[in-house]
């Protein structure tokens, strides 16, 4: 079961993989938490990627590829995956497509969680965020049973770096410029499916739920 769960910056995708992930019993694999946690180690990687995060930029395609498609080779992935943040713009559809026609495989759903830019907003604005086990909290929407700690590690949560008022309008237009245009891609193949996530977070769960417990679909 390989699952792309597409949308803008804090329309939800984390918060849903995490679910799904232990609903459907398949990793739920996150480019921007991996780049993260090579940020936080200091690692080659990490040092590589830093300044372009910040700004709000993408990662180049090339580095990107190989480390999802080294993720997906990995046995913890056999079962299936839940892509989030990934792919990012046409070239990786493109390479991700490659790849699964290589591994006589493909995407089950392509799913875009539709949220309006003023809730994009309201929900970066309030993220919460827990650097080791990589929950998603919100300050109202979402909030953690003890202010500032994970429900989960008890660690200290964090606003993300990107999600300052500046970074965050560039990264909203590196969405429309880079990203959206991956929409049409797989909308164009008859892959492309919808949920109202302007919803409650259960609510859009709900939805996704419904989603892929349909019949594998055509493509
Ligand atoms: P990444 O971490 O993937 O950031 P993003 O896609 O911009 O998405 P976010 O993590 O900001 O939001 P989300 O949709 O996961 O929302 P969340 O669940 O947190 O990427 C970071 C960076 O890494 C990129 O900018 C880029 O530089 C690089 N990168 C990553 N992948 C790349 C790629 N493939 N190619 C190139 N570069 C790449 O929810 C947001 C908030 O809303 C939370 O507080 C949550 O509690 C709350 N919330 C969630 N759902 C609801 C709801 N239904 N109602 C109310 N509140 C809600």
């Amino acid at each position: 079961m390989i699952i792309v769960l597409f949308g803008p910056p804090g329309a939800g995708k984390g918060t849903q993989s995490n679910r799904l992930s232990g609903q459907l019993k398949v990793p739920a694999f996150s480019t921007g938490d991996m780049f993260r946690a090579a940020i936080a180690a200091g690692s080659a990687l990490g040092q590589k990627v830093k300044a372009v995060i910040d700004a709000g930029d993408l990662v180049t395609d090339d580095l990107v590829n190989e480390l999802v498609f080294a993720k997906l080779d990995e046995p913890e992935c056999a079962k299936g995956v839940i892509l989030d943040g990934f792919p990012r713009t046409v070239d990786q559809a493109k390479a991700l497509d490659a790849w699964l026609a290589n591994h006589h495989l493909k995407l089950d759903d392509v799913i875009e969680l539709m949220v309006n830019e003023e809730a994009l907003i309201a929900r970066r604005a309030g993220r919460l965020y827990a650097p080791i086990s990589k929950r998603i909290y919100h300050e109202t929407f979402n909030p953690p049973q003890v202010p500032g700690k994970c429900d989960e590690t008890g660690e200290d949560l964090i606003h993300r770096d990107d999600d300052n008022p500046e970074i965050v309008r560039h990264r909203l237009e590196v969405y429309h410029a880079q990203t959206a245009p991956v929409l049409a891609y797989y909308e164009e193949q008859g892959r492309l499916e919808r949920v109202d996530g302007m919803a409650e977070i259960d609510a859009v769960y709900r939805q996704l739920l419904t989603i892929v417990a349909q019949a594998p679909k055509a493509g």
